[in-house]
């Protein structure tokens, strides 16, 4: 029998993959334009980071990483994410002295979750990490890289941003045993999952799924209400750049997520047009993260998409522009042998001239028929025709593919006919 991939480790086709290179261009653009530089760690690490950061108690950590042993002895994790990375290389590098940075990623992650649409246990992620700045126009800039990323793939108005405050170390500790109190006598009316949550980490009982677990908390303690002043002027200070800015959100009291390393500013873009993994993005404020890893007191916030999701959604909503999905925009067609190379050479001056477009060339002969079904699959929007005749007069054959009339024209007219087409 062949052998399969693995269970949740899908691969992405050729038709797909237009669809993720789309998305990795735009946002490589909007970051270049914010400013931020790229940053690649690897995809292993010591288990001990990810225990360190996310949290010994989380779902993570508890239940969905690849761990394993390697030759050595030593115990190794496939990252479950990419931040804990970025701050341990950003200490060991010395990137944190005196000094701001304000990096991008990108690439796969490991969860070993129950695969479904939308959730995979390779996964991969687009992300933003910024050191050195508390102010929460930071915080509010990375909301604004985001929404102009939305904005750029055309999928805006498809997804809406939440937002909360978890506030500070303190204020979370001082609301935890406020929670655990409140519930604790109404124990017996909690859904399981929730009843093992509540000694372990009474915070993610708020954003249970179960219904009866959220009637129940209609009357609980808010975590607003703990937070201290600081944590509230911070949280001021955001949304009125978000309004500044024009960028609408939704404050939900209950959006907390399941990584232990935030404090203050958590958010989450959610989308409807995905089910249950509707969350394509999340991200927050993570101050005391890299003093916990080891490094000097430092200022952390940031984001990552969820690349799949991401493209699941442009899928859905077709924004996917044709040049991403097609193979070809020009396709050359040689009749006989003698205008192969003919053809060729036409084919290398076209590519010089537009270095943008992709020009394929016909090869293995067949009927002009024949020839013309493969330039029709390809996507391409014009076929390019030399035959004897053109061969002789020194002309080619101009066929629009997508409708329109069939034209001869000389080399010269022919680039200047292909540099008006509007991908070019
Ligand atoms: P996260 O919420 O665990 O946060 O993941 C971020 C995004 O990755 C999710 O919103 C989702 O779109 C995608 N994602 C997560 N798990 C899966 C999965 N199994 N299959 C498909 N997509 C998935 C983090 O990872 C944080 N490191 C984000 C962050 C960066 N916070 C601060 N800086």
């Amino acid at each position: 029998m062949a052998i399969q991939s693995v269970r949740g480790m899908p691969d992405i086709l050729p038709e797909q993959a237009g669809a993720w290179r789309y998305l990795e261009q735009q946002a490589q653009q909007i970051f270049d334009a914010y400013g931020l530089t790229q940053i690649r760690t690897p995809m292993v690490e010591d288990t001990a980071l990810f225990a360190r950061s996310i949290g010994d108690v989380t779902d993570i950590v508890e239940k969905e990483m690849y761990t394993f042993e390697d030759r050595s002895g030593d115990s190794l994790t496939l990252r479950p994410e990419l931040t804990a990375g970025v701050v341990r290389a950003a200490i060991e590098n010395g990137l944190l002295h005196n000094q701001t940075q304000r990096l991008w990623y990108q690439g796969p992650a490991f969860r070993h979750e129950r695969p479904q649409k939308g959730r995979y246990r390779q996964f991969h992620q687009i992300g933003v990490e910024c050191f050195g700045i508390a102010d929460a126009r930071m915080d509010a800039e990375l909301i604004e890289i985001t929404d102009q990323l939305w904005k750029q793939l055309g999928i805006r108005h498809a997804v809406g941003l939440e937002l909360n405050s978890i506030g500070s170390p303190e204020a979370r500790a001082h609301y935890r045993a406020a929670l655990v109190d409140f519930l604790s006598s109404r124990k017996d009316q909690l859904d399981e999952d929730s009843q093992s949550r509540l000694d372990r980490s009474p915070l993610r009982i708020l954003d249970s799924k179960i219904d009866s677990t959220q009637a129940l908390l209609v009357d609980a303690p808010s975590l607003m209400d703990s937070l201290t002043k600081e944590d509230r002027e911070h949280f001021t200070a955001l949304t009125s750049s978000l309004e500044e800015a024009g960028i609408e959100f939704k404050i939900n009291p209950r959006l907390v997520r399941g990584l232990d390393y935030y404090g203050r500013t958590v958010f989450e873009w959610t989308t409807q047009k995905l089910g249950a993994q509707g969350t394509i993005c999340g991200g927050g404020r993570y101050d005391g993260l890299v003093e916990h890893l080891g490094g000097r007191s430092t200022p952390g916030v940031g984001f990552a998409l969820g690349m799949e999701r991401v493209v699941l959604l442009m899928e859905s909503l077709d924004v996917v522009p044709d040049m991403y999905q097609n193979q070809a925009n020009i396709y050359l067609m040689p009749q006989q042998s003698e205008c192969e190379s003919v053809i060729r050479e036409l084919a290398r001056t076209l590519r010089t001239h537009f270095p943008k477009l992709r020009v394929l060339t016909h090869i293995g002969g067949g009927s002009l028929k024949s020839q013309l079904k493969k330039a029709d699959k390809s996507g391409a929007a014009i076929g390019l025709i030399i035959g004897h005749t053109e061969l002789e007069s020194g002309h080619i054959v101009y066929k629009p593919l997508r409708g329109g009339e069939q034209e001869m024209l000389t080399e010269a007219a022919l680039i200047n006919r292909i540099s008006e087409l509007k991908d070019a």
